[in-house]
């Protein structure tokens, strides 16, 4: 048996500055050790989303006290760690330069390997650093840059079933919210407008959920709201709230319905492993784990989802998934470089076509 490991996680690659210690072995679960998330909201807030160069200003500000933040609420030393994992994409080119240069030079400082991390592994394992789930499982993986499913075969092996063929979900989130005037991130800005709401208000489209294959759409449902929010004389606080929640609704109604079409082919397909995972940042949406949660019991399915704190980003995810790799004999060279892109499936296995 391996014996615990101990990783340092570094995660720049949006508007997060994050750092966390995490000790485990695989499968898991480890212990997060500690974990502090910088968020840059306040600084983004102004312009109604991300700013690509001020992402990556506040990252180099503030990135070397959040390590050593992480570092001294572990009570951990550099010379104590077994590894440094670091995402090194997809995001914000800028940022996710800033975390890896800082994981290079301690790395290099202190002797210590490097593993450089796709951020959406990082997403994609944090169940298994929560609940230890096993290998394979069904992956429903919502963040404001994606929108997939997933089968998660083994450390490093993803099979993509489906993805969006338009915005991500939380991005769909994002801009109802923008369209809504509720602020900046409109997730959970929905989601507490949508609580006051009544979600049958407006009938808005569900794109997609009844064609073959596994992928996602939501620029109709976009365009459908937005029609709504023209066309309204007033939008007063009644009408926000239910536009909110007739959104949530149909978003949460596409995500469900795709994921439990994929449900049907998983479980003809891997028979015995009825495990479903959501991760990213849309998982922190209440709405969509209760729906979800009745899905996977109709289908025979139990379904995993981190706390809302581990769904949005953080660098416990990267430590986890560092350890991951790190015990699967993958570290990484100190050329390595930043990804703006860099797809999880290494392939795509074309299976989107497969009869549910
Ligand atoms: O995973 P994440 O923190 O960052 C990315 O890797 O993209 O996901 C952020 C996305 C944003 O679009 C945000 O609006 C959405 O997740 N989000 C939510 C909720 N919390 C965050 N969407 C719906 N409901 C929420 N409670
Ligand atoms: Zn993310």
């Amino acid at each position: 048996m391996t014996k615990s490991l101990t990783i340092l996680g570094i995660e720049t690659s949006c508007d997060e500055t994050a750092a966390a210690v995490v000790r485990g072995r695989p499968p898991g679960p480890g212990e997060i050790v500690s974990n502090i998330v910088a968020s840059q909201i306040a600084e983004h807030r102004p312009y109604g989303g991300v700013v690509p160069e001020i992402a990556a200003r506040a990252h180099v500000e503030i990135l070397d006290q959040i390590v050593s933040r992480a570092l001294g609420d572990a009570n951990v030393a550099l010379a104590d760690l077994d590894a440094i994992a670091v995402t090194a994409g997809p995001g914000l080119i800028g940022g996710v330069a800033v975390g890896l240069s800082l994981a290079k030079g301690l790395a290099l400082a202190a002797g210590k390997p490097l593993v450089a991390l796709n951020h959406l592994e990082g997403h994609a394992l944090t169940v298994r650093l929560t609940h230890g789930v096993a290998f394979p499982y069904l992956l429903l993986l919502v963040s404001g840059g994606h929108c997939q499913l997933l089968i998660a075969e083994g450390v490093g092996r993803f099979t993509r079933m489906g993805t969006t063929i338009d915005d991500a979900a939380g991005e769909a989130f994002d801009k109802t919210a923008k369209l809504l005037k509720l602020g900046f991130p409109g997730g959970p800005a929905i989601e507490r407008a949508a609580a006051h709401g009544n979600p049958k208000r407006h009938r808005f489209p569900r794109p997609l959920s009844d064609s073959e294959g596994f992928d996602f759409s939501f620029s109709g449902l976009k365009t459908a709201v937005r029609r709504t929010v023209e066309t309204a004389p007033e939008l007063t606080p009644g009408k926000v709230f239910d536009i909110a929640a007739s959104f949530q609704a149909a978003a949460v109604d596409v995500l469900v319905s795709r994921t439990t079409k994929a449900m049907e082919y998983f479980a003809r397909n891997r028979p015995g492993s009825h495990r479903l995972v959501v991760a990213g940042g849309v998982a922190a949406n209440e709405s969509l784990r209760i729906s979800l949660a009745s899905a996977a019991m109709q289908s025979g399915f139990d379904l995993f989802v981190p706390s809302p704190a581990l769904c949005t980003d953080n660098a416990a995810m990267i430590a986890w998934a560092g350890l991951e790799r790190f015990v699967a004999g993958k570290i990484d060279g100190l050329e390595v470089a930043p990804r703006a892109r860099w797809p999880l499936d290494a392939s795509r296995r074309d299976i989107a076509g497969a009869k549910a």
